[in-house]
């Protein structure tokens, strides 16, 4: 990029000693200074390195779980005090490493970044874009596609971003790439800083056939969120002791009554229309039941005692010390889901036209697991239904037809290609084919149009 001849001085940090001693190895003798430390310690502290005008970066991408909330929170607050940018507390890493270099790094200087692209999309994304857009002149964002894997080790899809430390100029635009090379990217779009501060999700540029990540709609027309309330399916907290074969539960006699029957994972789901048997177990080979019971421990001890029998057994396996078990009353008590209708599966892989999720008839009354995203219809949709269950065989059918482009489009990607879709994002896809069937529905939004007076079902 530079001759050496350009570079009067450069400088790496890195915190640990072994790839200190590999970069010493390769470019001490071309006058790197290695500085073995952490970073966002070294640019705070009085004794740092000379403010550089060029960083090129690839920083850790450690995702906020695994950061202390000492570690967060020190973050938190030096990334305000340097930058004024309030940093929200699901940001990894990276985000910090950005903010704070670009603090410590000469006005005018040039910086380019490889970072994860989900800031590009998620809620914890807006205060670094909102900087990348106000504070900086963004000149370039390259983003890999996550179908051509450029780093083996990454579980996330990546971004290449290049800027310069100095405000943009009135009505600046911004290159945006997709997939290839940078040097030779599959598309490239000019984007102007009015319309990325108007786009809630950056990956959708460049608009181009090319881009796994097309919205389907600007999001004005009716959405799945308007006629479908979208829920996870329940977190056991562990499935392989909550969830067991039907068969093998009556063998040791746990009680019915405290037993619902469920889906089996996405991954052993072939079919997409779930049928009801006369008992409501769903009509596939090998029915599932989870354990769900409100009555406390005494009670059940005394009163089913097969049932006691089997949930002593979870101590042994370190059951109620997860998370989620530890903090529910009883502990064996899950979450509350009626069977919905339709599903979505929760991730999946799919380029070009081919879906990365599946939509679900469910004709049983079986819940499902958090693999699966739960759609209840509301509204208009819901009255249709009622009038004709049948009716479900088209919606159904209307709901297969959104494209894997707009799927992946709402959704998220990860390296490799793994996608997944959260509720509100599955709520923000286009129903304009549920409307133009039903023109009904249609008339539902126009007389209620402020859908907080609806009441949630
Ligand atoms: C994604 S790797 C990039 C490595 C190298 N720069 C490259 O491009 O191949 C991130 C590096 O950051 C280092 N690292 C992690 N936390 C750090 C910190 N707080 N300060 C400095 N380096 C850190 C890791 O040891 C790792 O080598």
């Amino acid at each position: 990029m530079f001759r050496a001849e350009r570079i009067a001085t450069a400088v790496g940090v890195e915190l640990d000693p072994a790839f200190c001693d590999a970069a010493d190895d390769l470019w001490a003798d071309s006058g790197l200074q290695i500085v073995r430390g952490d970073f966002a310690r070294v640019v705070a502290g009085a004794d740092r390195p000379a403010p550089p005008n060029f960083v090129v970066a690839n920083p850790p991408y450690v995702r906020h779980h695994h950061l202390t909330r000492e570690d967060k929170e020190r973050l938190q607050r030096l990334a305000f005090k340097m930058t004024g940018v309030e940093v929200n507390g699901l940001a990894g890493l990276y985000v910090y490493f950005v903010l704070l270099a670009t603090a410590w790094m000469k006005d005018d200087g040039i910086a380019a970044w490889l970072i994860p692209s989900e800031f590009m999309d998620v809620n914890y994304g807006t205060a670094l874009k909102r900087f990348l857009t106000d504070r900086v002149t963004l000149v370039r964002v390259h983003r890999f596609d996550p179908n051509e894997v450029q780093f083996d080790d990454a579980l996330v899809s990546s971004v290449v971003l290049v800027f310069r430390k100095t405000p943009p100029p009135r009505g600046h635009a911004v290159e945006f790439s997709f997939g290839g090379t940078i040097a030779d990217p599959g598309a490239l779009d000019r984007v102007s800083i009015d319309c990325l501060n108007e786009s809630r999700k950056w990956t959708v540029h460049p608009r181009h056939a090319g881009n796994d990540r097309q919205t389907s709609g600007n999001g004005d027309g009716p959405a799945i969120g308007d006629f479908f309330r979208i829920q996870r399916g329940i977190a056991t907290g562990c499935n392989k002791f909550f969830i067991l074969d039907r068969d093998d539960a009556q063998r040791r006699g746990l009680p019915g009554r405290y037993l619902r029957p469920i889906l089996p994972s996405p991954r052993y789901l072939k079919t997409t229309v779930i049928e009801r048997a006369d008992d409501g177990y769903p009509q596939l080979d090998g029915q599932l039941c989870v354990i769900d019971c409100d009555l406390p421990e005494p009670l059940v001890k005394t009163r089913f005692p097969a049932l006691w029998d089997y949930l002593r057994t979870a101590d042994a396996v370190g059951i109620r010390d997860g998370y989620l078990v530890g903090k529910r009353i009883p502990w064996y008590k899950q979450e509350q889901r009626e069977p919905a209708p339709f599903l979505c599966t929760y991730m999946g892989r799919g380029s070009d036209d081919k879906r990365p999720f599946r939509f679900i008839w469910n004709r049983s009354s079986a819940i499902c697991s958090n693999l699966y995203l739960m759609l209840y219809p509301r509204r208009a949709l819901a009255g249709l239904l009622r009038e004709d269950a049948e009716r479900g065989a088209e919606i159904h059918e209307l709901l297969g037809r959104i494209t894997g482009h707009e799927l992946r489009g709402e959704g998220r990607v990860y390296g490799g290609g793994l996608n997944k879709i959260e509720p509100r994002e599955l709520g923000r896809i286009s129903a304009s084919s549920l409307v133009e069937r039903f023109p009904e529905l249609a008339e539902s939004l126009d007389r209620h149009d402020a859908p907080t007076l609806f009441p949630v079902q």
